[in-house]
């Protein structure tokens, strides 16, 4: 898998019990086409994890979850649900400070690396996501905002890092960055992640923001571009199916 573009659909908050089945049907057959060459994920609600997990269970499909708790495994915490949870109902992956976490619940990296040991401790595979607002860019702070962000993988000592590139102005706006843009900022985060984590780390940097059938192809194809993470475009088969397929 570490050698494999990645496609990830990100559901946000949507689905129901009879939409997601439907979704899944017309999804696992080009899932597992794929399979060879693209490994393909799905971050899905934590209420829809387990009977995601049952209707995916011996197919190629990954399961995740959207964000962790920042507390421990058990306890007197009303509403959360600590990673072990989500190992326990199936999740392999859990992407960790998404914008919209970032932006509406104020995570900052010092919650996010209790989020990330507490995946990591759970057996999860974190997705750490990053990247800069409008603002910053017009700024030009991109390169700072970012290899901030990313300072949190410092003292983990991990030998696996994913990290997800999502520039906060292309979530659902339908604006991408040009492909100089893209290659420029994933250059950068493969250059920081090997100086925080050693030479001999494995590296996957995925481009999220507005990817769709049409353009995955050109985006895919931009120097350390490893794959996709993909919000919109993920929830209806025909145009994740036509991503995955760009993707090899
Ligand atoms: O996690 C996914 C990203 O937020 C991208 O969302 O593809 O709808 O722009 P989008």
């Amino acid at each position: 898998m570490w050698q494999q573009k990645w496609i990830i659909g990100n559901w946000k908050m949507n689905g129901s019990q009879s939409a997601n089945r439907q979704l899944l049907q017309a999804l696992l057959k080009p899932v597992d086409v794929a399979a060879a060459h693209v490994y393909c994920g799905v971050a899905v609600p934590n209420v829809y994890l387990a009977g995601v997990n049952e209707f995916t269970r011996d197919t190629s499909l990954a399961v995740g979850a959207q964000d962790v708790s920042r507390f421990a495994a058990n306890g007197a915490f009303t509403g959360e649900v600590s990673a072990q949870m989500l190992a326990d109902v199936g999740a392999q992956f859990v992407l960790i400070g998404h914008s919209e976490r970032r932006q509406y619940f104020h995570e900052d990296n010092q919650e996010l690396l209790i989020k990330l040991q507490n995946s990591m401790a759970a057996g999860l595979l974190p997705v750490l996501c990053v990247g800069e607002t409008l603002a910053e860019r017009e700024q030009g702070q991109e390169q700072v905002v970012v290899s901030a962000q990313l300072d949190v993988l410092a003292s983990l000592g991990m030998r696996e890092v994913v990290v997800a590139y999502e520039p906060v102005w292309a979530i659902g706006t339908g604006k991408v960055p040009s492909v100089t843009q893209i290659a420029a900022m994933h250059q950068l985060i493969y250059q920081q992640i090997l100086s925080l984590c050693g030479e001999d780390v494995k590296i996957r940097v995925l481009y999220g923001g507005s990817v769709n059938a049409g353009n995955a192809a050109e985006i895919l194809a931009v120097p350390h571009v490893d794959g996709a993470l993909v919000g919109g475009a993920s929830l209806q088969a025909d145009s994740f199916a036509a991503i995955i397929q760009a993707a090899y």
